[in-house]
């Protein structure tokens, strides 16, 4: 049986891996650590390691896992903006799992809406308290106001159908539009200026990161909402405070922070936050942030585990490696994977 090791364990990983790891012949050795520079020499013995968007995965981690015998990076989520592909490139295959539930994203995204808006997340807080108030709770109706999606992919489809849904109108950027389809496509900054609520919904890469900064808030309507379950460094968070205390952005739901390595998916409410941008945006009344879990269903748990444990079971028994990702094939260069089963 193979055995592989995991990095920065949480429980609810935990329990879909032990599940299924049986169907895959796989043993998993947990490790409660993020995996980075320093603690890379734990995989030693292992082939493979499972990794995470928090882990730290630049050149040196890469050495270190190389030089202890690692091959394959299994990474148990979409993104992989903290992937030094260079570095990994003809050392370690870096695989992926591409779509775990984009409807668990897509939700999460209309649900932080819905709950800043019509401020659920204070009415919640007054009501316990039998505080029955209703000063200061006024939200807008959705129907018929302007919503802009950035980036049409899995998740960005399934937002639009839910806003849709909702009797929003849907305006849409991406430079790679859909074909043979019924959504209105604009450009970054016709939709800046037309939308009531702007959702990002693309991938974090050089082109779009800050992507939403002091330029690009200057064209949006005063007011605007802006939602981001997508990548933290999407929006550079200095101009969205100053944006925030000018009341240019009427309110900012955000999943995802550009800094959140160090504090998403931890307990940090006995630790003194010396992140100063991100204390000042939290303590608006019209921010609401959760860490990072837009992805977290039982259905995407699942999907991630069996996938993740499928791309091992791939390697081990020598198959095509269908989920490789490798910095030849991001800069859309010819690749041998069809023939050769693998990027390099
Ligand atoms: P996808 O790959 O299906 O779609 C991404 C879309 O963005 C594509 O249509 C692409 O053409 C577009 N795009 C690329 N460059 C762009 C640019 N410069 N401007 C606008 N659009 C651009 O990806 P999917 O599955 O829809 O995921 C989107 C993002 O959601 C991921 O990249 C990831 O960062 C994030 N995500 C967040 C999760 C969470 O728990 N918060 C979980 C899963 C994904």
């Amino acid at each position: 049986m193979k055995k592989i090791c995991f990095f920065d364990t949480k429980p609810y990983d935990k329990t879909y891996f032990e599940l299924l790891k049986k169907d895959f012949d796989i043993n998993i050795e947990y490790f409660e650590n993020k995996l980075g520079p320093k603690t890379a020499f734990m995989a030693k013995g292992y082939e493979a390691v499972i990794a995470f968007v928090s882990d730290t995965i630049d050149q040196e981690t890469i050495d270190v896992l190389y030089q202890n015998g690692v091959r394959l990076i299994a990474m148990r989520c979409a993104g992989y903006n903290n992937v030094d592909f260079k570095a990994a490139f003809g050392k370690i295959h870096v695989v992926r799992v591409p779509a775990y539930s984009p409807y668990a994203v897509a939700e999460h995204a209309m649900a932080l809406l819905l709950t800043l808006n019509r401020k659920i997340h204070k009415a919640y807080i007054r009501t316990r308290d039998f505080n029955f108030s209703l000063n200061g709770l006024v939200g807008f109706d959705l129907h018929g106001k302007t919503m802009g999606i950035i980036g049409t992919g899995k998740i960005g489809q399934i937002f639009i159908d839910i806003c849709r849904g909702f009797g929003l109108k849907v305006i849409a950027y991406d430079p790679f539009p859909l074909k043979n389809t019924d959504i209105q496509y604009a450009s970054l900054e016709e939709l800046c200026k037309e939308a009531d609520i702007i959702s990002l919904h693309c991938p974090l890469t050089k082109d779009t990161f800050h992507l939403i900064n002091q330029e690009t808030i200057g064209l949006m309507k005063k007011e605007v909402y802006l939602i981001n379950t997508s990548r933290g460094a999407l929006i550079n968070s200095e101009d969205l405070l100053e944006a925030l205390k000018a009341e240019k952005i009427g309110g900012a739901c955000l999943d995802v922070y550009e800094e959140e390595t160090e504090l998403f998916y931890e307990d940090m409410s006995y630790t003194i936050i010396q992140d100063d941008i991100l204390a000042r945006i939290m303590s608006m009344p019209n921010v609401i942030v959760t860490s990072h879990q837009a992805f977290l269903t039982k259905e995407a748990l699942h999907n991630i585990a069996e996938t993740t444990l499928s791309n091992c079971k791939e390697f081990f028994d020598d198959k095509i490696l269908n989920n490789e990702v490798c910095y030849q094939c991001s800069r859309g260069e010819v690749c041998p994977r069809e023939k050769n089963k693998r990027c390099f």
